[in-house]
C-alpha cells in the first residue's frame, strides 16, 4: 500500500464536501486549527479499540448514539447531560439485564457535518445549495445562509472541546456513579418501560448494598463511580480532519484528533476517494456504514485499506439497510467478510434505513421499523453463527416529537409539537430506552441458546 500523508486526501476525488469560495480565508483557518490542542489522545483511541475488539467477539458490546447533526443554536449543557443521562440509562438496562460490559460512544462532540442525498433544495420554486451541517454552512433557507463559510470549524471546534469537557467531567466527577442510577431517570420517561426501569434500579440498588453489607465494595469502587464515555463522528469535511491530526510521540503513528472514533459515511464510501485515503492512515478505531448498494468487491478492497494489519477492533461495520432489507444484504457481506478472514466488529444502525416523509410533510422513522431493523439483525447474526457487537441510533434527551410510535405513541400528527432536529429524525428518551430493552432481551436470549448449545 503506498504511503500516507494527512493531506494525501487532496489528490483524490472527492464528494460531499463544500466548495469554499475565499481560499485565503480557509488557509487562515486550517492553520489556526493545527495550532490547537487535539481533543483526544491516542491511548484512549487504543484502549477503545481494544474494547470494540472485545465487542467483536461477544464479550462487549457497543452502544453508538446520540445526534444526527450537532448544531450551534442547540448547544446546551442540559442538552448534552441529558443525552449523557439516556445513555447511562441505556447501557445500565444491557449491563444489568443482559449481563455484557457496554462501550458507550456518543455521536457528540464533532458531529456537524452532514451528507446529503442532493446538492441543492428547491422551496416555492427556489433553489439553493443545501445546508451541509453547521460546521459548514446555516439552516435558514436564504442564499446567505447556504454560503460556506471556513471560520465555522473554529466555532465547531469550540463546541466540541466545551462538550467534550463537560462529558470528561459528567464521567469521572460522580455524576455516573451507579448509585445514582435511579437519578438518571427523565421526568418524562412515564411510561411502561419507565417504571421497568425503576424496577432494574431498585434491584441495582439493592445488590450494591449487599455489596456494601458484604465488604465487596470497596477496591472495586472506582469501577462502579466512574464511566469510559469515548466520541464519534463522520469524518466528512476532510479540512477540518486533517488541521486535527497529530503525531503520536510514543508509536509515531498518527491520530485523528478530533475524536475517539470516526466513521466513513454511505455515501463517501468510494474505494479511491479522499474519504477513504484518509481514513486508511489514521490509529483510532474506524467505522464504515454499509448500506444495500455496498457491493462485495468495494468491501474486500475498503476492509484491506481500512484495516491493513486485520487488527480486532479497528474496523465497526455499521450495517444500515433498513427493516425488511437485512435479510437481503447482511448474509451476503457476513459471507465476503468470512471469504477474507476479516476481523470485523458488526453493528446495527436501525435508523439510516428507515427515513420517511410523514403525510404531514415531516421526515421521520416509524419506531416500529427501527426495532424491527434491530431484530433482523440479530436473527442473521444467529442463523449466520456471528457476533452482533452493537447498535449505532440517532437519539437526544430532549422529549422530542421526531419519530412515530414507541410506547409513548407519537403520531403523524404530533410530528409537529417538538420537532427540532437539524437534520435527521432522533429517538427520544423514552424510545430509546424501549430499544435498549429490545436489545437487551435479544442478547440474552442469544445467550441462553449458547449455554444450551453447551449444555445439550
Ligand atoms: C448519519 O449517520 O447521520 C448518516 C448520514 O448515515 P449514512 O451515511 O449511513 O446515511
Ligand atoms: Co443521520
Amino acid at each position: 500500500m503506498t504511503e500516507w500523508h494527512k493531506s494525501g486526501w487532496r489528490t483524490k476525488p472527492r464528494v460531499q464536501m463544500p466548495d469554499y469560495t475565499d481560499p485565503a480565508k480557509l488557509e487562515a483557518v486550517e492553520a489556526q486549527l493545527s495550532k490547537y490542542p487535539p481533543l483526544v489522545f491516542a491511548g484512549e483511541a487504543r484502549t477503545l479499540k481494544k474494547e470494540l475488539g472485545a465487542a467483536s467477539r461477544g464479550d462487549a458490546f457497543l452502544l453508538q448514539g446520540g445526534d444526527c447533526a450537532e448544531a450551534f443554536d442547540q448547544f446546551s449543557a442540559n442538552g448534552i447531560r441529558d443525552t449523557f443521562k439516556v445513555m447511562l440509562q441505556m447501557a445500565m438496562v444491557l449491563t444489568f439485564g443482559a449481563k455484557v460490559p457496554v462501550v458507550k460512544v456518543g455521536r457528540m462532540a464533532g458531529q456537524f457535518a452532514k451528507p446529503r442525498s442532493a446538492p441543492t433544495e428547491t422551496v416555492d420554486g427556489v433553489e439553493l445549495p443545501s445546508y451541509r451541517g453547521d460546521i459548514i454552512n446555516d439552516l435558514p433557507f436564504t442564499a446567505e445562509a447556504r454560503i460556506p463559510d471556513p471560520a465555522k470549524m473554529l466555532q465547531a471546534y469550540t463546541q466540541a472541546a466545551a462538550t467534550l469537557n463537560l462529558l470528561r467531567a459528567f464521567s469521572t466527577g460522580g455524576f455516573a456513579d451507579v448509585h445514582q442510577v435511579h437519578g438518571w431517570t427523565l421526568g418524562f420517561t412515564e411510561s411502561e418501560k419507565a417504571s421497568k426501569y425503576r424496577d432494574m434500579a431498585n434491584r441495582i440498588s439493592d445488590t450494591l448494598d449487599f455489596m456494601k453489607a458484604a465488604g465487596v465494595d470497596s477496591d472495586r469502587a472506582h469501577t462502579l463511580q466512574t464511566v469510559d464515555f469515548y466520541t464519534s463522528h463522520e469524518s466528512l469535511l476532510l479540512e477540518y480532519e486533517e488541521a486535527l491530526t497529530r503525531q503520536d510521540s510514543t508509536s509515531g503513528k498518527w491520530l485523528a484528533g478530533s475524536g475517539h472514533m470516526i466513521w466513513i459515511g454511505d455515501r463517501t464510501r468510494q474505494p479511491d476517494g479522499a474519504h477513504v485515503e484518509f481514513a486508511r492512515g489514521v490509529l483510532n478505531p474506524v467505522g464504515l456504514k454499509c448500506g444495500p448498494t455496498t457491493t462485495a468487491e468495494d468491501l474486500k478492497v475498503l476492509m484491506s485499506k481500512l484495516n491493513p494489519d486485520n487488527e480486532e477492533g479497528k474496523l465497526t461495520l455499521i450495517a444500515r439497510f433498513g427493516a425488511g432489507s437485512v435479510g437481503e444484504h447482511l448474509p451476503r457481506l457476513i459471507k465476503t467478510v468470512q471469504e477474507e478472514g476479516a476481523n470485523v466488529t458488526w453493528v446495527c444502525d436501525p435508523m439510516h434505513g428507515n427515513t420517511i416523509k410523514s403525510s404531514t410533510g415531516y421526515k421521520t422513522r416509524p419506531f416500529d421499523s427501527v426495532l424491527r431493523e434491530v431484530k433482523e439483525f440479530f436473527a442473521v447474526h444467529n442463523a449466520e453463527g456471528t457476533v452482533p457487537g452493537g447498535v449505532h441510533f440517532e437519539m437526544t434527551g430532549q422529549d422530542v416529537t421526531e419519530c412515530t410510535g414507541g410506547v409513548r405513541a407519537v403520531s403523524e400528527e404530533d410530528l409537529s409539537d417538538r420537532y427540532h432536529t437539524a437534520c435527521d429524525p432522533r429517538l427520544n428518551a423514552s424510545q430509546s430506552l424501549e430499544l435498549a430493552f429490545l436489545v437487551a432481551e435479544e442478547l440474552t436470549a442469544r445467550r441462553e441458546a449458547q449455554v444450551a448449545v453447551k449444555a445439550g
